[in-house]
């Protein structure tokens, strides 16, 4: 499989990245015992990453904007094109010794996300979107998965916890949900969820108090899978509105439907 230039230094970033969280994820276990605990450890670890595909993208493209959670926005003297990262998805997990978290890289253009890299380090599972071009699990291409019915699928999704989002908006959401599926996952990481709505793996996402680093990679990964994301209004302004809904064409319009 034949990969861009530009798609090859997001993954190139996202592999050293990758490789950075893999060793700093060995020593969280051992901290965990540790008075203070790993949370000053794992901000470090967060930050190191961010640093390292800051400096592997500005290297290959010394021109372009950068928003990335830790950093912020850093203007580019391009326009055109801005990177979008989210050095460590699924800080929780990371944190508490779970090895589900990942990178996530996009290239935005002219406002259009138009390229993907999300990437675990533990299980070495590479999602990568080009648009055009398709969406790829390592060398496979992949494809949203066919169910049409709601009662067959597992659905991803964020559950707002201490300090963030708004509980009773989502207990009802939950409830109506809940009742219409044969599953619901809370797996820590919506980089990775998009990710595996695109591989098939789970049939539908939906989550609210998203940002752009968390989604950006996944939009792409989505729709060059054939899938259909759009905020909770069914628009196109998941940045805006901070909330994502995400399946195949049928799916999504049934989760649209409950959720709006
Ligand atoms: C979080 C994860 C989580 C989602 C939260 C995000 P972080 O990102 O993606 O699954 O529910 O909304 O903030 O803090 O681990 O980078
Ligand atoms: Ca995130
Ligand atoms: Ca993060």
């Amino acid at each position: 499989m034949a990969r861009s230039a530009l798609l090859n230094v997001m993954v190139q970033a996202a592999f050293k990245a990758g490789r950075a969280l893999s060793r700093d994820f060995g020593e969280v276990e051992n901290l965990q015992v540790s008075m203070k605990g790993p949370s000053d450890y794992v901000s470090q670890a967060d930050r190191k990453a961010e640093e390292i595909v800051l400096g592997e993208l500005s290297r290959a493209r010394p021109t372009y904007g950068f928003l990335g959670e830790e950093g912020g926005e850093r203007k580019g003297t391009d326009g055109q094109h801005r990177w979008i990262v989210d050095p460590l998805d699924g800080t929780t997990n990371f944190l508490h010794g779970i090895p589900h978290f990942a990178v996530s890289i996009a290239l935005e253009r002219d406002g259009v996300v138009v390229a993907g890299v999300i990437y675990n380090p533990v299980t070495d599972e590479l999602f990568t979107a080009d648009r055009g071009k398709g969406a790829f699990l390592n060398d496979r291409r992949i494809r949203v998965a066919g169910r049409r019915n709601l009662e067959n699928c597992v659905v991803g999704t964020g559950v707002p916890h201490l300090g963030r989002g708004d509980r009773d908006t989502y207990l009802t959401e939950l409830s109506k949900i809940m009742g219409e599926v044969a599953g619901i996952r809370r797996m820590g990481s919506a980089a990775l969820d998009m990710a595996y709505v695109a591989a098939g793996r789970l049939d539908g996402h939906w989550e609210d108090g998203v940002l752009p680093w968390d989604i950006a990679a996944g939009i792409i990964m989505l729709r060059e899978a054939g899938g259909f994301i759009s905020d909770k209004q069914g628009g196109d302004r998941m940045f805006d509105h901070q909330s994502v809904i995400a399946g195949n064409e049928r799916i999504h319009k049934e989760l649209l439907r409950l959720l709006k």
